[in-house]
Protein backbone atom coordinates (compact mmCIF):
# COMPACT_ATOMS: atom_id res chain seq x y z
CA UNK A 1 0.00 0.00 0.00
CA UNK A 2 1.17 3.69 -0.91
CA UNK A 3 1.88 5.30 2.53
CA UNK A 4 0.67 8.74 1.65
CA UNK A 5 -1.96 9.70 -0.70
CA UNK A 6 -4.15 8.20 -2.88
CA UNK A 7 -4.68 5.86 -0.25
CA UNK A 8 -5.86 1.82 -1.81
CA UNK A 9 -6.81 -0.77 0.30
CA UNK A 10 -4.39 -3.23 1.15
CA UNK A 11 -5.95 -7.11 0.36
CA UNK A 12 -6.96 -9.30 2.57
CA UNK A 13 -3.50 -11.07 3.57
CA UNK A 14 -5.65 -14.68 3.59
CA UNK A 15 -8.92 -16.20 1.83
CA UNK A 16 -12.39 -15.09 3.26
CA UNK A 17 -13.03 -18.64 4.87
CA UNK A 18 -9.10 -18.78 5.95
CA UNK A 19 -9.68 -17.77 9.78
CA UNK A 20 -12.80 -19.95 10.11
CA UNK A 21 -13.69 -21.32 12.77
CA UNK A 22 -13.02 -18.17 14.86
CA UNK A 23 -14.03 -15.76 12.30
CA UNK A 24 -16.39 -16.63 9.82
CA UNK A 25 -16.41 -15.12 5.69
CA UNK A 26 -18.89 -12.76 5.92
CA UNK A 27 -17.80 -11.22 8.95
CA UNK A 28 -14.30 -10.71 6.69
CA UNK A 29 -15.95 -9.64 4.18
CA UNK A 30 -17.77 -6.94 5.68
CA UNK A 31 -15.20 -5.64 8.42
CA UNK A 32 -12.62 -5.64 5.04
CA UNK A 33 -14.25 -4.92 2.37
CA UNK A 34 -16.95 -2.35 3.19
CA UNK A 35 -15.82 -0.93 6.73
CA UNK A 36 -11.54 -0.80 6.28
CA UNK A 37 -12.98 0.23 2.21
CA UNK A 38 -14.81 3.20 3.92
CA UNK A 39 -12.17 4.52 5.86
CA UNK A 40 -9.74 4.42 2.74
CA UNK A 41 -12.59 6.15 0.87
CA UNK A 42 -13.33 8.91 3.61
CA UNK A 43 -9.37 10.22 4.08
CA UNK A 44 -8.25 10.06 0.51
CA UNK A 45 -12.07 12.03 -0.54
CA UNK A 46 -10.82 14.81 2.84
CA UNK A 47 -7.35 14.69 1.58
CA UNK A 48 -8.47 15.25 -2.24
CA UNK A 49 -8.94 18.84 -1.08
CA UNK A 50 -5.75 19.35 0.47
CA UNK A 51 -2.81 19.02 -1.76
CA UNK A 52 -0.46 20.36 0.89
CA UNK A 53 -1.10 16.99 2.92
CA UNK A 54 -1.31 14.77 0.27
CA UNK A 55 2.64 13.55 0.56
CA UNK A 56 2.40 13.01 3.98
CA UNK A 57 2.87 9.41 5.22
CA UNK A 58 0.04 7.92 6.94
CA UNK A 59 2.20 7.77 10.42
CA UNK A 60 2.78 11.82 10.36
CA UNK A 61 -0.91 12.53 9.47
CA UNK A 62 -2.01 10.61 12.45
CA UNK A 63 0.24 12.40 15.12
CA UNK A 64 -0.35 15.73 13.42
CA UNK A 65 -4.13 15.74 13.36
CA UNK A 66 -4.38 18.66 15.76
CA UNK A 67 -2.35 20.93 13.64
CA UNK A 68 -4.42 20.58 10.28
CA UNK A 69 -7.29 22.81 8.91
CA UNK A 70 -10.33 22.83 12.13
CA UNK A 71 -12.32 21.20 9.32
CA UNK A 72 -10.58 18.26 8.18
CA UNK A 73 -9.18 17.93 11.63
CA UNK A 74 -11.30 15.45 13.12
CA UNK A 75 -12.02 13.30 9.60
CA UNK A 76 -8.10 12.96 9.23
CA UNK A 77 -8.16 11.86 13.23
CA UNK A 78 -10.90 9.02 12.86
CA UNK A 79 -10.21 7.69 8.84
CA UNK A 80 -6.52 8.07 9.09
CA UNK A 81 -6.93 5.81 12.46
CA UNK A 82 -9.03 3.43 10.79
CA UNK A 83 -6.70 3.00 7.81
CA UNK A 84 -3.74 2.29 10.19
CA UNK A 85 -5.49 0.25 12.59
CA UNK A 86 -7.51 -1.78 10.30
CA UNK A 87 -4.17 -2.66 8.24
CA UNK A 88 -2.31 -3.81 11.61
CA UNK A 89 -5.12 -5.52 12.49
CA UNK A 90 -5.65 -7.76 9.56
CA UNK A 91 -1.64 -8.28 8.61
CA UNK A 92 -1.29 -9.91 12.66
CA UNK A 93 -3.73 -12.56 12.20
CA UNK A 94 -2.93 -16.29 10.79
CA UNK A 95 -5.38 -18.91 9.71
CA UNK A 96 -2.40 -21.60 10.91
CA UNK A 97 -2.75 -22.15 14.22
CA UNK A 98 -0.32 -19.64 16.14
CA UNK A 99 2.66 -20.99 17.76
CA UNK A 100 3.59 -18.57 20.86
CA UNK A 101 6.23 -15.42 20.75
CA UNK A 102 9.40 -16.05 20.34
CA UNK A 103 13.02 -14.38 20.93
CA UNK A 104 13.23 -11.04 22.31
CA UNK A 105 9.58 -10.94 22.27
CA UNK A 106 9.52 -13.86 24.26
CA UNK A 107 11.71 -12.69 26.78
CA UNK A 108 9.89 -9.46 27.08
CA UNK A 109 6.57 -10.68 27.86
CA UNK A 110 8.50 -12.55 30.43
CA UNK A 111 9.94 -9.50 32.20
CA UNK A 112 7.02 -6.94 31.59
CA UNK A 113 4.14 -9.21 32.02
CA UNK A 114 5.73 -12.62 33.82
CA UNK A 115 4.71 -14.52 31.03
CA UNK A 116 2.01 -14.98 28.14
CA UNK A 117 -0.63 -16.13 30.27
CA UNK A 118 -0.51 -12.26 32.09
CA UNK A 119 -0.20 -10.74 29.47
CA UNK A 120 -3.47 -12.29 27.64
CA UNK A 121 -5.44 -11.55 30.55
CA UNK A 122 -4.04 -7.67 30.40
CA UNK A 123 -5.15 -7.67 26.66
CA UNK A 124 -8.28 -9.38 27.56
CA UNK A 125 -9.58 -6.92 30.53
CA UNK A 126 -8.37 -3.71 28.21
CA UNK A 127 -10.56 -5.47 25.13
CA UNK A 128 -13.67 -6.24 27.52
CA UNK A 129 -12.93 -2.76 29.52
CA UNK A 130 -12.97 -0.03 26.64
CA UNK A 131 -16.42 1.61 27.25
CA UNK A 132 -18.01 1.17 23.25
CA UNK A 133 -16.19 1.34 20.07
CA UNK A 134 -12.36 1.19 19.60
CA UNK A 135 -9.06 -1.14 20.61
CA UNK A 136 -7.03 -2.52 22.37
CA UNK A 137 -3.23 -2.68 21.79
CA UNK A 138 -0.11 -4.66 22.87
CA UNK A 139 2.50 -1.69 22.17
CA UNK A 140 6.42 -0.82 22.83
CA UNK A 141 7.94 2.11 24.22
CA UNK A 142 11.52 2.83 21.99
CA UNK A 143 13.70 1.37 24.84
CA UNK A 144 11.81 -2.15 23.93
CA UNK A 145 9.47 -2.08 27.21
CA UNK A 146 5.61 -3.51 26.41
CA UNK A 147 2.76 -2.76 27.68
CA UNK A 148 -0.79 -2.99 27.28
CA UNK A 149 -3.32 -0.05 26.87
CA UNK A 150 -6.49 0.67 25.50
CA UNK A 151 -8.14 3.60 22.90
CA UNK A 152 -11.39 4.87 21.83
CA UNK A 153 -13.04 4.98 18.16
CA UNK A 154 -9.86 5.19 15.61
CA UNK A 155 -7.10 6.62 17.88
CA UNK A 156 -3.81 5.04 18.03
CA UNK A 157 -1.85 4.94 20.54
CA UNK A 158 1.70 6.95 19.15
CA UNK A 159 4.21 7.53 20.08
CA UNK A 160 4.34 4.00 21.43
CA UNK A 161 4.98 1.17 18.78
CA UNK A 162 1.89 -0.88 18.72
CA UNK A 163 2.99 -4.23 17.54
CA UNK A 164 -0.83 -5.87 18.35
CA UNK A 165 -4.21 -4.70 18.00
CA UNK A 166 -7.73 -6.57 18.42
CA UNK A 167 -10.26 -4.19 17.25
CA UNK A 168 -13.41 -4.45 19.67
CA UNK A 169 -15.80 -2.50 17.77
CA UNK A 170 -18.75 -4.47 17.35
CA UNK A 171 -18.50 -4.46 13.51
CA UNK A 172 -15.41 -6.93 14.09
CA UNK A 173 -17.29 -9.08 15.76
CA UNK A 174 -21.70 -9.41 15.72
CA UNK A 175 -22.05 -11.04 13.08
CA UNK A 176 -20.43 -13.89 14.77
CA UNK A 177 -20.80 -13.57 18.65
CA UNK A 178 -23.33 -10.95 18.87
CA UNK A 179 -22.70 -9.27 21.68
CA UNK A 180 -20.36 -11.69 23.31
CA UNK A 181 -16.48 -9.60 22.88
CA UNK A 182 -15.34 -12.05 25.85
CA UNK A 183 -15.73 -15.04 23.49
CA UNK A 184 -14.80 -13.23 20.12
CA UNK A 185 -11.68 -11.95 21.96
CA UNK A 186 -10.83 -15.45 23.01
CA UNK A 187 -11.39 -16.86 19.53
CA UNK A 188 -8.82 -13.82 18.04
CA UNK A 189 -6.43 -14.74 20.42
CA UNK A 190 -6.16 -18.17 18.68
CA UNK A 191 -5.19 -16.44 15.48
CA UNK A 192 -2.20 -14.29 16.19
CA UNK A 193 0.37 -14.12 14.35
CA UNK A 194 3.41 -14.76 16.66
CA UNK A 195 5.94 -15.30 14.29
CA UNK A 196 5.80 -12.12 12.55
CA UNK A 197 5.41 -10.37 15.58
CA UNK A 198 8.21 -11.62 17.49
CA UNK A 199 9.96 -10.56 14.19
CA UNK A 200 8.56 -7.38 13.90
CA UNK A 201 9.90 -6.86 17.87
CA UNK A 202 13.06 -8.08 16.64
CA UNK A 203 13.77 -5.95 14.18
CA UNK A 204 13.01 -2.71 16.47
CA UNK A 205 15.37 -4.01 19.03
CA UNK A 206 18.03 -4.28 16.49
CA UNK A 207 17.88 -0.49 15.54
CA UNK A 208 17.62 0.91 19.00
CA UNK A 209 20.47 3.12 20.78
CA UNK A 210 23.05 1.26 22.16
CA UNK A 211 22.50 3.16 25.46
CA UNK A 212 18.64 1.82 26.07
CA UNK A 213 17.62 -0.75 28.52
FE1 LIG B 1 -12.89 -2.52 12.53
Amino acid sequence: MENHYPFTLPPLPYGYDALLPELDERTLHFHHDKHFQTYVDNLNQILERYPDYQDWPLEKLIQNWTSLPEDIRQGVRNNAGGVYNHGLYFQTMAPTPASAPSGKLEQAIAQDFGGLSELKRAMRTAALGQFGSGWAWLVSDSDGRLSVHKTANQDVPFPLIPLLPVDVWEHAYYLGYQNRRGDYFESWWRLIDWPQISETYGKLMENRPPYAK
